[in-house]
């Protein structure tokens, strides 16, 4: 049985034969190493950042170096890293620290917080790997590790499953090793508990991860609500002639549909009927959905149709054979199934 051996016990055994061991700010790892790779890693990945730490290394080896140094010479050397607020905070901490902490970067996570560009879960991280502490972490891959070993449900932007997370990542991490296990935690994040393809086989924690066993692995951690999105209404109307044609209208080439061939909207027809209900669709676009309302209307008089250029008789087949959107191409394939209502 594994799940006799801690979360812990079991990830840092993996980690020892599976884990990273020599990343740049693994090797000579100062407080100060630690720290740059930190806000380096927070929106980068890692292979992209080793290139970028090397050089930043060699330029500016110790805190004093970035402190005394030009602004326009730390933002040359983040050049192609992006958020470049990270680099301005970076260079302000150091003058920060040469100030009020006698040249060293705090070793209390309170007071790394009070720092620019670092939050919780980095000023952990810092703690831990550069002191080895005990620290808990929470970035964006240990989220996905602990939403799907406990099985928490709810986007991790929420306060209450962030509060959640964070008691979970307080459980499991361990009273001794803290910089192992946080390079661990991460590591498993990065390499097996992937967001789209994770290799559960693999796993040292998989006999009781929650998700895998309820197979709700890529359901979890919930992705972010989709903001609502503002709806809108339209009526068409579905007007057919003696001989089975349909009335088709050409859209205005701007706007939604724009040149496409549509149903005639009810209230671009001078039909003064309004109808029998026929369909009702809703319609998903990017940035709002459309009600669809299909009312059939019975042509009495052809000729009071206003907009006539922008009006065509078609066939359903060569409707359908005519760049039309999709829900309108669904509404005319399925008349073509429904039998004829006298
Ligand atoms: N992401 C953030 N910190 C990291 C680290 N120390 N190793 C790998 N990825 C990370």
């Amino acid at each position: 049985m594994t799940s006799t051996r801690t979360f812990a016990n079991r990830l840092l055994e993996w980690w020892q034969s599976h884990g990273r061991h020599d990343l740049p700010w693994q090797v000579d790892r100062t407080p100060y190493r630690v720290w740059v790779a930190e806000i380096m890693l927070q929106q980068t990945q890692v292979a992209t950042v080793t290139g970028y730490f090397e050089r930043f290394m060699q330029r500016f080896p110790d805190l004093i170096a970035l402190a005394t140094a030009e602004l326009d010479d730390v933002l040359a050397l983040w050049s192609g890293l992006g958020y470049y607020a990270r680099a301005r905070n970076l260079h302000a901490t150091a003058k920060t620290c040469m100030e009020q902490y006698a040249g060293e970067l705090p070793s209390d996570p309170a007071l790394l917080r009070e720092l620019p560009g670092i939050g919780e879960s980095t000023a952990n991280a810092i703690v831990a790997q550069a002191h080895d502490r005990r620290a808990p972490i929470l970035d964006g891959n240990v989220k996905r590790v602990l939403a799907r070993h406990s099985g928490i449900e709810g986007w991790p932007g929420r306060a209450a499953v962030a509060r959640r997370l964070w008691q979970e990542a307080d459980a499991h991490t361990p009273a001794t090793r803290a910089c192992d296990y946080t390079q661990a935690i991460m590591d498993l994040g990065a390499k097996l508990c992937t967001a789209r393809a994770p290799s559960c086989s693999d796993c040292p924690v998989a006999a009781d991860c929650t998700a895998r066993i309820e197979d709700r692995v890529t359901d979890l951690p919930t992705k972010k609500p989709r903001r609502q999105r503002p709806r809108r209404a339209v009526t068409l109307a579905l007007v057919e002639n003696r001989q089975g044609k349909l009335l088709l209208q050409r859209r205005p080439p701007t706007g939604i549909w724009g040149g496409l061939w549509s149903l005639p909207r009810l209230d671009e027809l001078d039909s003064t009927d309004s109808g029998e209900a026929h369909q009702s669709i809703e319609h998903h676009f990017t940035h709002f959905i459309l009600d669809i309302e299909v009312r059939r209307i019975r042509l009495t008089d052809p000729t009071r149709i206003s907009d006539a250029d922008n009006l065509a008789w078609m066939r359903p087949e060569q409707a359908l054979q005519s760049g039309l959107p999709r829900p309108i191409r669904r509404i005319i394939e399925a008349g073509r199934m429904m039998p004829d209502t006298p």
